[in-house]
């Protein structure tokens, strides 16, 4: 018992890694823990409660946005907006964003962009589903109202990154530039409980990860990639091992542990492809990239980008280092 080091220890321990503004992100990172309880308590009773299916509106993305897609968007919300580290946050299901305009929210250094319910439509059939988190220092004034500069940064800026897995067990994982790190839930003492030290994801690996449905749609280079991926190499362990749950956290996850890649590429009629820079893939670049893997759009450091919209979709490609860097050798010989 006396070994179980807890997330809220383990985030005081470790506060030296935050010169400016210790006990601030870690108050906000005990804000994130606690709107995860919330939200876990309420999807592990999803089959019980009326809380499956549509709400009947759409995001701002035109997706039909499931009653716990907004369940989690308003807990997230007033979780970060109730203790004052935050000045405004960015959501999937928010068209704009949200400026938290009291007192204390505009003192605040800090703002969360975030993907609050991933993989949503998994959520009717009892699938994984995720939170997914961004967190950055603001560049406007304290003391004003968050403005959209402070959003719009790119992702090597970010201060901390991390997502909620909501899996057969659930599971927080975060960074904070100094290794990734995860956290196991015990619901009978309601903690999450250091249980994955130092992650880092296998130089290599054999699983890769895409909706191969769109497989017409896809660029040659990743059609070329996924006909490597399947051809009998017994040697070079191929061929490779096909996995895809639909829900990014739980692919991530997976491939974080074992090894592999997760693919969206761009495709035919979606040219930047489906995933969303700056609460997608932004926090999995940089938990990839603590963890010693790689994040790509196909040719560049995704972290690198310097986003335009709060919504701007990107290809992505993230996952163990050499197989990132094999889909783009393929992307090159055939754009
Ligand atoms: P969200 O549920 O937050 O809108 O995200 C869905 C994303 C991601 O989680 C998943 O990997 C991907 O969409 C699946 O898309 P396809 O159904 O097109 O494969
Ligand atoms: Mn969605
Ligand atoms: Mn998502
Ligand atoms: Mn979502």
């Amino acid at each position: 018992m006396s070994d179980i080091r807890t997330l809220g220890e383990f985030i005081v321990e470790n506060q030296h890694d935050f010169p400016h503004a210790s006990g601030e992100l870690s108050s906000l990172l005990g804000s994130i823990k606690l709107a995860a309880k919330i939200v876990n308590r309420e999807i592990n009773k999803a089959g019980l409660v009326d809380i499956t299916g549509d709400v009947g509106s759409e995001n701002v993305q035109g997706e039909a946005q499931k009653k716990l897609d907004v369940y989690a968007n308003d807990k997230f919300k007033a979780a970060l907006e109730a203790r004052g580290q935050v000045c405004g946050v960015a959501s999937e299901e928010e068209d704009e964003l949200v400026v938290f305009n009291k007192e204390l929210n505009r003192e605040a250094k800090y703002v969360v962009l975030m993907d609050p319910l991933d993989g949503s439509s998994n959520i009717d059939v009892n699938v994984s589903v995720g939170t997914i988190f961004s967190i950055y220092r603001r560049v406007s004034p304290v003391g004003g109202p968050a403005e959209i500069e402070d959003f719009l940064q790119p992702g090597h800026k970010q201060v901390a990154a991390g997502y909620i897995i909501y899996g057969s067990s659930t599971m927080l994982v975060y960074t904070t530039g100094n290794g990734v790190h995860g956290f196991t839930y015990d619901p009978s003492l309601g903690v999450f409980c250091l249980s994955h030290e130092n992650m880092s994801i296998p130089e290599d690996g054999r699983i890769y990860s895409i909706n191969e449905g769109n497989y017409i749609r896809f660029p040659l280079g990743v059609k070329k990639y996924i006909k490597y991926c399947q051809e009998n190499v017994p040697e070079d362990d191929r061929p490779y091992t096909s996995r895809y749950i639909g829900s990014l956290v739980a692919d991530f996850h997976r491939n974080l542990l074992k090894g592999g890649i997760y693919l969206y590429p761009s495709t035919a009629t979606h040219p930047n492809g489906k995933l969303r820079l700056l609460y997608e893939c932004n926090p999995m670049a940089f938990l990839i990239e603590q963890a010693g893997g790689v994040a790509s759009d196909g040719q560049h450091r995704i972290m690198d980008i310097k986003p335009t919209e709060l919504h701007q979709r990107v290809p992505f490609f993230v996952g163990s280092t050499k197989m990132v860097h094999k889909v783009e050798s393929f992307l090159k010989e055939f754009p």
